[in-house]
Formats: structure tokens, sequence, C-alpha cells
């Protein structure tokens, strides 16, 4: 099961990347209605197996505060993306947003790896 959670978030954060290019270069690949879907169905997939990891280990984010501070790079991550791909306005925004939601990525497996809070 942990494996399968790795996987889906390397494909995650690569397909991330991946529209990013495309929005620079070939924004029209976006509007594809596989394009859209796909990263709906491999976060959630993401996500909910994490929960399930979670509640199986007993691991408590009111508890283990680095789980509390992974799920918070989670939504900082979520935010930053969104941004990137939909309100960023120019090049330069778009960029900011990438480079923002790459540290954010970067700090989520960091804390899944080492399990301490690096803010906390
Ligand atoms: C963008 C979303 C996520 C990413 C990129 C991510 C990444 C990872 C990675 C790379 C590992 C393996 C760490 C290692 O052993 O080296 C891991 C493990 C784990 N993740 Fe996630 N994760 C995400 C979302 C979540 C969520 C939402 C939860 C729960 C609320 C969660 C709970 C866990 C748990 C419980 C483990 C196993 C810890 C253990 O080894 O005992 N993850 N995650």
């Amino acid at each position: 099961m942990k494996h399968f959670h790795m996987l889906l978030a390397v494909i995650s954060v690569s397909f991330f990347t991946l529209r990013f290019f495309w929005l620079i270069k070939s924004p029209q690949l976006l509007d594809k209605k596989w394009v859209k879907i796909s990263p709906h169905i491999i976060d959630t997939l993401l996500l909910a197996i994490g929960v399930v990891m979670a509640v199986k280990l007993a691991i408590n984010p009111l508890e283990y505060l680095w789980l509390a501070e992974k799920i918070m790079a989670i939504v900082a991550y979520i935010f930053t993306g969104m941004y990137t791909l939909k309100y960023a306005r120019n090049l330069k925004m778009q960029i900011f947003g990438y480079i923002g939601a790459m540290g954010w990525i970067i700090l989520v497996f960091k804390i899944a790896h080492t399990k301490q809070t690096f803010f906390f």
C-alpha cells in the first residue's frame, strides 16, 4: 500500500510538471478531457490511500505533528498548484507559482520520509 502511495505521489508531481510545461508551450493540450480528469483520479487515490494508511497505523495528526505538518504542506501545494495552472496571469507568475508548488511538495516528501516536523 505504501509503495502504491509513493508511486501515485511521483505520478502526481510528474503530471503536474508536464501540465506546467504544456501551459507554457501548448496550452490547448490542457483542455483535453483526459488531461482535466486524470489528475483528480490520481490525487483522490493518493490522498485516500494516505488516509487509509494513517488510520491503519493509528497515526493521528493531532498526536503526530509530522502528519499534521505534512497535511498542511499538501494543502499549500494544492493551492499553489491551482494558482499556477488556473489563476496566474502571465509567464512570470506561472513560473513563480510552479517554484512555490515545488517548494511545498519537496517539504511533503521530506516530512513523509523523515517523519520529522520542519516548522513546528
Ligand atoms: C501530495 C500528497 C502526498 C504525498 C506526495 C505523499 C508522499 C508520501 C511518501 C513519499 C511516503 C513514503 C515515505 C517513506 O517511507 O520514505 C508516504 C508515506 C505515508 N503517507 Fe503520504 N503522501 C501524500 C499524502 C498523504 C496523506 C493525505 C496522508 C494521510 C492523511 C498520508 C499519510 C502517509 C502515511 C501514514 C505514510 C506511511 C508512513 C510510514 O512509513 O509508516 N500521505 N507519503
